[in-house]
């Protein structure tokens, strides 16, 4: 079915119109290696069109409330198993104020302490830090912990009669790991994070196999808006036509695919080697083919300019170049994996601050958290997983690089020059979305019912956070 036969229909119900091209599900149909279930199915749900209020990202007290409502609430991505490889390893993950020392005390055991001294207060180890430990010990007065939480030595332990040892193991909050992701939730009472993530999400999540990944590169800057505003920035392919011109003759961007399971997870499929519908008619497929081989041969091995053979899509020429490509760059074995799982751009969100893209072509995790300090200000990271070599011997998990405040992605060592530039058109707007929000007498954002749908899914799940009362960890409840 072409773009012209298929109709946008007025009278559909709220939510149900999508646009009037090529379906997702339709160009991922004609593959030659078949996609699996989890990959061809769609979860979306129509959650309403009201404005979304702008309060939420501009409103300094909005964001006091949400440490203590939603981040002591929810599942967090704290830092990777491979961060923390060997008995005593540590990794301080901070939130705002809050800080925690994550350590694998066992082979398959990892805890995560509040980061502070029992004594007076003094953090354990200072935020940013890792390394390995035998003990964690205070620098003021020398008290001291076990790498399992137990109180090892109090100085002066005359003084402290009302100490009861036993009961001061450092306390820890919840830790749950999946996909090679370690993740902390200080609320006793919160689901468990399989429930949080729900039945459907877990199978995708788990299908990916993120554990066999590691992490080849990993960049962090700082963005002048609210956290919100820099994670919904990158849920939704319907800003590529205007943000990310260059991309749009090889990216099915107004007709991607979005879904929502559950409460905190929602995730959309962009697919690759197809032209935007905005361009159709002016973009042959020999030009979508050419944007990936740079109209040369190079990519394949030389040989003359690659041409697509009569009736072949550009589609289904990079699907076999691709896998040939990263077989051997990764010296990976990816003859099982589907065509659109090397090629699409899948993204998740899991609420509130990771963000997976698991595909083999764009393998990358983003993290989001504000800044303690500034409520128009937020942390981004982005981190490359490339596949586990074949011979299974993985490489040291890459150094994190903190750029400046103005500098570009291209600037960070390691980084591909066009992802680079995608990164900076992505996040130029951010600083002038925060201030317009600021100036603007239209007090809410206007949503596409279907293409937005993942902010204000990820809006309600905000909301449903912020409706509850505050809770802040207690320290006898967060005892072993
Ligand atoms: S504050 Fe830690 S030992 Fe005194
Ligand atoms: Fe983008």
């Amino acid at each position: 079915m072409n773009y012209q036969d298929r109709k946008t229909d007025k009278d559909l119900k709220a939510g149900a119109a999508r646009c009037p091209a090529i379906s997702t599900q339709d160009i991922i149909a004609q593959d030659k290696v078949q996609a699996p279930g989890w990959v061809r199915s769609e979860s979306y749900e129509y959650l309403g069109s009201e404005d979304i209020d702008t309060a939420r990202y501009i409103d300094p007290a909005f964001a006091k409330e949400e440490y203590d409502r939603l981040w002591t609430r929810t599942w967090q991505f704290a830092c990777r198993e491979e961060n923390i490889p060997g008995v005593g390893d540590y990794y301080v993950y901070d939130l705002g104020s809050y800080s925690f020392i994550v350590t694998r005390v066992s082979k398959d055991e990892v805890k995560a302490y509040y980061n502070a001294c029992l004594h007076r207060g003094t953090k354990l180890r200072a935020s940013g830090t890792d390394g390995t430990a035998s003990e964690f010990k205070c620098s003021f007065h020398g008290w001291s912990w076990n790498v399992d939480g137990s109180n090892k030595s109090v100085t002066c332990p005359w003084d402290f009669p009302h100490v009861n040892r036993d009961e001061y193991k450092l306390p820890e909050a919840r830790v749950a790991l999946l996909g090679g992701f370690v993740f902390i939730n200080m609320d006793p009472d919160a689901p468990s994070l399989e429930d949080y993530i729900g039945p459907e999400a877990l199978a995708h999540i788990k299908a990916w196999k993120l554990e066999d990944r590691y992490v080849a590169l990993h960049v962090g800057r700082r963005f002048q808006c609210n956290w919100k505003l820099n994670i919904e920035a990158f849920q939704e392919a319907y800003h590529v036509i205007q943000t990310h011109p260059q991309v749009a003759p090889s990216n099915g961007d107004a007709n991607s695919q979005y879904d929502t399971y559950g409460e905190h997870v929602n995730r959309f499929i962009s697919t690759l080697g197809v032209v935007s519908p905005h361009l159709y008619g002016k973009v042959s497929e020999q030009d979508v083919f050419d944007q990936f081989t740079l109209g040369d041969s190079s990519a394949l091995g030389g040989g003359g300019k690659p041409q697509l053979k009569e009736g072949e899509t550009a589609r289904e020429a990079m699907a076999v170049m691709f896998r040939g490509m990263f077989e051997q760059a990764f010296n990976a074995d990816l003859s099982k994996v589907s065509d659109s799982e090397l090629l699409d751009c899948f993204s998740y969100t899991i609420f509130p601050n990771l963000f997976l893209f698991p595909g083999i072509s764009l393998p990358m995790v983003y993290r989001f958290r504000p800044d303690p300090k500034d409520h128009r200000a937020s942390i981004f990271e982005v981190l490359f997983l490339r596949p586990v070599p074949k011979d299974g011997k993985r490489p040291e998990p890459a150094e994190p690089i903190m750029l400046g405040d103005n500098q570009s992605f291209t600037e960070a060592e390691g980084m591909d020059p066009g992802f680079g530039a995608i990164m900076d058109q992505d996040t130029e707007n951010l600083f002038l979305q925060q201030e317009g929000l600021e100036a603007s007498a239209k007090h809410g954002l206007t949503l596409g019912d279907y293409q937005e749908i993942r902010v204000r899914h990820f809006e309600k799940a905000v909301d449903k956070y912020m409706a509850m009362p505050p809770k802040r960890p207690d320290w006898k409840r967060a005892q072993p």
